[in-house]
């Protein structure tokens, strides 16, 4: 089934925030964001902006009735600057006016004071100075320190990765505007609208229930809109609710850029001991987050950097310590792989290290040490169901691994300018939430009397298909055609106490309830079908719009069926709940069973550097997929390709770079490069894993969304083998992004 937004969405038609058509007498809200990364604020003057033409009002902290706090997991961010600044772009105030513009000039005619402290960027030296978001996470297992008598080989290292923007095409932004008796309605680009709901109650000081706020769909998220679209929103709700006007807030990308948190930047300490046949016994590491200057999903970011820490490896000894560093940098937040892609370079690197000072290749460790059914993860999960090998068996089967080798070496032999390089990226990512409340969502389901169907559940459809994969949910559970079934927006009155859509986990979890609401009005029509019929309830089914008794088709139809169940004052609405069982994690021993499956998968990727102008592309990546019974291979498809993109531009071009002063330099498109059509690798197979999938999967679809990110990882690591190629004095190191600048100079130099 193609996408059902597919159409739409080429054609120009799909509604985004900034598409709703405006409401009569709706003023635009523009951000003065902080010009200084850390600062005493001495004073505030708005009154330049307040007595502009066209400007409605201006607000700071002080025009908080609630509380001016927006913290996501700790509460420690506010909504608007109060006494002190703690990053550059934070915002200080909001300017409403009649239109955008006249917005602008205002904000140009705020005078901020702020008597300028030290800004600290780096998360090692905030670490230093104990400026800690949360305090410090250790996983372990084994004992590392008795381990590394037994190893033949130590290396250690340090790695550093860098951050990423979201760059979702849609920026962030809300439309707010009030209905009845001072209840506001929000339209907000959000994948926690939950939290955004949350938030806004708490900053205007009234119950949850006095606002609602709905979502038709993202322009992309990422991760980016988990928890920083709050802030725009609640400003939204504050202005609309105080001047009674609607109030729309779009940022522009420029700001959105300098104002909001990326991936975060993580700077890694690691030692890797091997016995002398290559198997991994021990690793330490330990990890400094930069968490920016608010907590925000930070300290769930670091747990999930710990749980991949050792990727889809079998370490019997690890212990591994994670700091969340408070920088003066925006607050960095989820995106697309939450922490997992982070943690699992770190342990990629140390492989890499280890094989170029063995003078192995890395694929020869890797495999060596690849998890095996029944095996423990360092938090304590027996695992289950591994197909790590099956994937590389798959992989090898598909693509022939050691002839794509020697094809690499035989063009190294032949050429001196151009070098090719491989590597393996496998990878194995957790599914579920790791905080276990989180793991749980509601379905509502109406049938109309003439045998449509219309759902809504918390999933936000960002672009990833989910709308789709729930609408298919649907009709094969009611056996009906699709074109009967509706998404509706996501709508906190509707489908209340959502978890945001994240951790991969949004169609697992409110498939899970659409396709249990499901089941009970399919079990409710029969019941109605069996009376009607005169039959017992056993011989009931439904099958593509017709009963069938007895495996036969008999002459009501379901749409015949749905009017008569009506008349006979049958309920034709049910609510599915989920909450995803096995789920459990102590954070105390940090051991437990935090996922409900995992999702594997390999990559082998090849490229070719001109080594005279430091310039690269990537001839092939050849995937192996786990997808489990994929509901939909087009959609799920696309999201392997996506992710893999993203992964490589995170670790090639992408390249975040903050003054020491804590202003973003990257702050546009001609200074942040992202990966285009002219940088995707000139071949991108994946070939499914044959598997029959989880039953914590929807439909035993496994969850796609993040993994494939992370074969992008590979890119770094294959860049690597083909500089040493062409300079063997070249001593690995890992800094990413490999940016072409830097590949010049490794080709170079001999340190
Ligand atoms: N795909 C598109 N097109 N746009 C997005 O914003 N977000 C990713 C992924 N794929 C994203 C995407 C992230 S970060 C997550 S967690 C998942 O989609 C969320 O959706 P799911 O849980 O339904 O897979
Ligand atoms: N993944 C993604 N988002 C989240 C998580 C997680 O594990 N926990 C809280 N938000
Ligand atoms: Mo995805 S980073 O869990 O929104």
């Amino acid at each position: 089934m193609k996408n059902i937004d597919s159409i739409a969405h080429v054609t120009g038609k799909s509604l985004y925030v900034d598409d709703i058509p405006v409401r009569t007498g709706t003023l635009y809200g523009v951000v003065f964001p902080s010009p200084v990364a850390h600062g005493m604020i001495s004073s505030l003057d708005v009154s330049g902006a307040v007595d502009m033409d066209g400007v409605a009002a201006v607000f700071t902290a002080e025009d908080i009735p609630g509380e001016n706090q927006i913290g996501g997991i700790i509460p420690d961010e506010v909504l608007f600057a109060d006494g002190k600044v703690e990053f550059n772009g934070q915002p200080m105030a909001l300017v409403v006016a009649r239109d955008e513009l006249t917005a602008r000039k205002a904000v140009a005619a705020i005078k901020a004071d702020i008597e300028a402290l030290e800004p600290v960027t780096d998360a090692r030296e905030a670490c230093e100075k104990g400026m800690l978001l949360v305090p410090p996470s250790t996983f372990q297992t084994g004992d590392v320190e008795s381990a590394w008598d037994q190893c033949a080989h130590i290396f250690e290292g340090r790695t550093e990765s860098g951050g990423q923007e979201h760059l979702y095409i849609e920026m962030q932004g809300s439309y707010a505007y009030l209905m009845e008796n001072g209840h506001v309605k929000i339209r907000s680009s959000t994948q926690g609208p939950t939290h955004v709901q949350k938030a806004a109650a708490n900053i205007l000081g009234v119950p949850m229930h006095k606002v609602e706020v709905d979502v038709t769909r993202l322009g992309g998220g990422f991760g980016g809109k988990e928890d920083q679209a709050t802030a725009y929103a609640c400003m939204a709700a504050l202005a609309t609710t105080k001047l009674e006007k609607p109030v729309k807030i779009i940022l522009h990308r420029m700001d959105d850029m300098r104002m909001t948190g990326k991936r975060h930047p993580y700077s890694a300490d690691y030692v890797i001991g091997l016995s002398k046949d290559l198997k991994i016994l021990a690793y330490k590491a330990t990890f400094y987050q930069n968490g920016g200057a608010a907590a925000d999903l930070s300290p769930a970011i670091l747990d999930r950097s710990l749980f991949h820490s050792t990727n889809t490896y079998f370490i019997p000894n690890t212990q591994v310590t994670a700091y969340s560093c408070k920088t003066h940098l925006p607050p960095n937040t989820a995106f697309r792989g939450f922490g997992g892609p982070q943690g699992m370079f770190i342990i990629e690197s140390a492989i890499a290290k280890a094989a170029s000072e063995l003078q192995v290749p890395a694929r020869k460790i890797q495999r060596k040490n690849f998890l095996q059914e029944g095996d423990h993860f360092q938090y304590g999960q027996v695992a289950k169901n591994v197909n790590i090998g099956n994937c590389y068996q798959r992989a090898d089967d598909e693509y022939q691994v050691e002839r794509i080798a020697r094809e690499v070496d035989q063009f190294n032999e032949a050429n001196h300018w151009k070098k090719k390089g491989m590597a393996l990226m496998p990878i194995c990512f957790g599914i579920s939430f790791t905080n276990k409340s989180m793991n749980q969502a509601r379905a509502l389901v109406h049938v109309y009397q003439d045998g449509s169907v219309g759902i809504s559940t918390g999933a936000i459809e960002m672009g990833q298909g989910v709308n789709t994969k729930i609408l298919q949910v649907a009709a094969q559970t009611l056996s009906i055609s699709p074109d009967k079934v509706k998404v509706e927006t996501t709508n906190t009155t509707r489908v209340s106490n959502t978890s945001p859509t994240a951790a991969s986990s949004g169609a697992d979890l409110n498939g899970k309830a659409t396709e249990m609401a499901c089941k009970q009005l399919a079990k409710r029509l029969r019941k109605t079908a069996a009376t009607l019929l005169n039959e017992k309830l056993g011989n009931i089914s439904l099958q593509d719009e017709w009963v069938f008794v007895n495996g036969v088709k008999s002459t009501l139809r379901w749409a015949e069926l749905v009017k008569k169940a009506h008349l006979e004052r049958v309920c034709l609405t049910e609510q599915g709940h989920y909450a995803t069982p096995m789920v459990d994690f102590d954070k105390k021993t940090s051991k437990g069973h935090p996922f409900a499956y995992h999702v594997y998968g390999l990559a082998v990727i090849v490229t070719e550097v001109d080594c005279l102008r430091g310039n690269y592309h990537f001839d092939k990546v050849l995937m192996v997929h786990d997808f489990g019974n994929s509901m939909n291979p087009d959609i799920d498809m696309g999201q392997v390709e996506g992710a893999l993109i993203q992964g490589i531009g995170w670790m090639t071009m992408e390249e975040v770079v903050y003054d020491k002063e804590g202003k973003l330099l990257s702050n546009s498109l001609s200074t942040y490069k992202i990966p285009d059509i002219y940088s995707v690798p000139k071949v991108v197979k994946c070939v499914p894993l044959p598997t029959k999938g989880p039953r914590a999967a929807i439909l035993r679809s496994k969850a796609v969304g993040e993994p494939p990110l992370m074969y992008g990882i590979g890119a770094y690591f294959a860049l690597q083998d083909a500089i040493k190629a062409f300079n063997p004095g070249y001593n690995a190191d890992f800094d990413a992004p490999m940016t072409k600048e830097k590949l010049l100079m490794r080709l170079y130099n001999n340190q």
